[in-house]
């Protein structure tokens, strides 16, 4: 729909009468306005019509009123108007607004396993949070790079399994993934003490949000394990080297021994202490299963309680502990492989591999949070992986996270979406700049999706008014990327290309990737439109093999220049071609070569590159037919992934 209230086309000096993000439900412009430092009354209305985060503010010639059924609803008109006088003058237009959430759960999780970051840090996004009226900290507290919480019957995950002895993740990674105690020289990590913990959990209550810890379980859990080697299967001890690093121990628990339960139990004794909230994570992704096939206490236990494999095994364990937590008044959330074997009866499904697993959860009428990682994932680059920091691999810029709906109309279930949530992985993110670069602009987009009407949501509009957010989070002493550029999204992607080879037919003289990499397939190369930042998007890709194809004109044309681009992106193997070539013909046999260009060695090393092959000339030259050559290293067994043949 058209954008009710400010131009699209935005600029700082665009006239903006109301910018609120995200967008309320309904707005009315009325005649008038009202001094913008007017303090508002405030009722709370016992059977306000709208839901219990709803309500309305009116601004009139009069004054400022606000009405909500609740304290919540009341906070949440009151962001709106921060809002409204951060982005006018010294009056506000005179309008009512009336406002309710599209979802109950509207998250962002944050990674402080990875990389460990102090409670400041988390209470300055929970205010950023709260001005977008999200309302959820999904927490991940503990995951094999560091355990956070303060559990006063294991000191061990406080002593040891919190601190490495190497602060990059990377060399961390490639140097042994050991753990070590917190005066060792270089010690990097930290945890939450129980008052850090409970200054937080109050802080967030303070701004209506949320907080729920995700303990991982049964995988993600080598740091416990180094600590409590007696929780992994088999009959392990901790390895302490001579420098005082410790190894990592097993991925997962055992499901097989008591004394796996008996653990999770007591830390969530002390988790639920200190988390007053109805729901706790109980993780449930990506274990490593094998163990558990191979163990002698979680074959028994599969025998003993006729379980379905280790497929069974996993559900057995999440089921158990779900039964823990609903017999103390909490349910669970996990992340989607807590489908495989069996969802626990009451268990709410988190979709992170794509919407599948929120699909199936919610057909099977299980309550269920879209964070789908094509779309929610903050952990991929938002911008020019060539000039942003290091991201996780992907790219997904403002535009793509806002066209997500995370519950469609054509979705069965769809009433069973509780809401949907951004994700930030910090694998990559090392310090708190990095962390907000990765959140923002993209939390607002979360925000809008997560509370505005479907169909009140338009990207321009939203845009728009992200520019204006932006601007005023700096000034707040937010790090924010910045979308004014345009930077997000490569040249000529949104818009296409016009050029000579538009809609040509391409004769492929190697097969391209047939399944994941084949973009549009035959007509990718001549369609006019250009790759995005991301491989995934709109490239072409070669798999250990030359890339040769001839591009027919239709007819003998004069051309001054041919282009092709190729792309690099190291860490997931694709490389720019050691050579790539041009020839010409008239009649698609003889072929004159009339380009070629080696590779840059120094290019080879770069993490991204777009290498553009430009043929020019200024004298036209006559040709129907262009075969393009790009040859790989075959030693590499690495990937080329190309666009467009660009012929003017
Ligand atoms: C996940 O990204 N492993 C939930
Ligand atoms: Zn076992």
């Amino acid at each position: 729909m058209a954008p009710l209230l400010i131009s699209s086309s935005c600029s700082s000096s665009a006239p903006v009468d109301t910018v609120i993000v995200p967008r309320p439900a309904k707005i009315e412009m009325l005649d008038g306005s009202c001094r913008a430092k007017s303090e508002p009354t405030v009722s709370i209305v016992e059977d306000f019509p709208y839901g219990p985060e709803a309500y309305i503010l009116e601004i009139t010639s009069d004054g400022i009123s606000i009405q909500a059924g609740t304290e919540t609803g009341a906070f949440y008109a009151q962001q709106s108007l921060k809002q409204l006088r951060e982005h006018s003058g010294r009056r506000i237009r005179a309008q009512r607004i009336t406002d309710w959430p599209r979802f109950e759960y509207r998250g962002v999780h944050m990674d402080v396993s990875r990389h460990f970051f102090g409670k400041e840090v988390v209470k300055k996004q929970l205010e950023m949070f709260a001005s977008l009226k999200i309302n959820t900290l999904h927490w991940h507290l503990t995951d094999g790079e560091g355990w956070r919480i303060r559990i006063d019957r294991y000191p061990l995950l406080h002593e040891v399994a919190a601190w490495r002895p190497i602060a990059d993740y990377q060399q961390w990674c490639d140097n042994g993934r050991y753990y070590c105690k917190e005066d060792h020289p270089g010690a990097y990590g930290g945890y939450y003490t129980k008052e850090d913990l409970r200054e937080i959990v109050a802080f967030a209550d303070s701004l209506h949000i949320t907080v729920i810890p995700e303990i991982e379980m049964f995988g993600h859990s080598p740091e416990v394990t180094a600590v409590y080697p007696e929780l992994a299967c088999g009959t392990k001890e901790c390895i302490v080297h001579e420098d005082g690093t410790w190894e990592r121990g097993q991925g997962e628990y055992c499901i097989g021994k008591e004394a796996t339960f008996e653990f999770l139990e007591n830390v969530l004794d002390e988790v639920l202490d200190i988390f007053p909230s109805k729901y706790i994570h109980i993780g449930g992704d990506e274990a490593g299963k094998k163990n558990w096939a191979e163990c002698p206490d979680c074959r028994r236990r599969m025998r003993e309680e006729h379980l379905d494999g280790v497929d069974g095994l996993q559900s057995y364990g999440i089921s158990r502990i779900e039964r823990y937590l609903n017999d103390r008044g909490r349910s669970i959330i996990g992340w989607d492989e807590i489908l495989e074997g069996g969802l626990a009866p009451n268990a709410v499904v988190m979709s992170w591999r794509g919407v599948d697993g929120g699909l199936k959860a919610a057909a099977m009428e299980h309550r269920v949070i879209m964070t789908p990682n094509d779309y929610c994932y903050l952990d991929r680059v938002q911008g020019n992986p060539l000039t942003e920091p290091e991201g996780f691999g992907g790219h997904i810029p403002i535009s793509r996270l806002y066209s997500y709906d995370p519950a469609p109309a054509s979705m069965e279930g769809r009433e069973y979406v509780m809401g949907v949530q951004a994700s930030l992985w910090t694998e990559k993110v090392g310090t708190p700049e990095h962390l907000e670069h990765m959140y923002y602009p993209r939390v607002f987009a979360l925000a809008e999706i997560a509370w505005t009407p479907q169909e009140e949501r338009d990207y321009d509009d939203f845009r728009s008014r992200a520019l204006l957010m932006s601007r005023s989070a700096v000034k707040k002493g937010y790090e924010v990327f910045d979308i004014s550029a345009g930077d997000d999204l490569r040249n000529g992607y949104e818009k296409g290309v016009d050029h000579l080879a538009k809609g040509c037919k391409v004769t492929y003289y190697s097969t391209y990737s047939p399944r994941k990499y084949r973009a549009a397939g035959d007509s990718t190369l001549t369609d006019g439109q250009v790759g995005g930042w991301d491989f995934h998007d709109r490239w072409q890709g070669w798999g250990d093999v030359d890339c040769i194809y001839v591009v027919d004109l239709g007819s003998v044309r004069k051309i001054h220049s041919i282009s092709t681009t190729f792309g690099q992106w190291a860490s997931s193997g694709i490389y720019i071609p050691d050579e790539v070539s041009y020839e010409i013909s008239d009649d698609g046999n003889q072929f004159e070569r009339i380009f070629v260009q080696k590779r840059n060695p120094a290019d080879s090393l770069l993490p991204a590159a777009f290498v553009a092959y430009d043929w020019r000339s200024r004298k036209a030259v006559k040709t129907r037919y262009i075969k393009v050559k790009a040859i790989d290293d075959r030693n590499r067994g690495s990937w080329l992934f190309t666009d467009e043949l660009i012929v003017r």
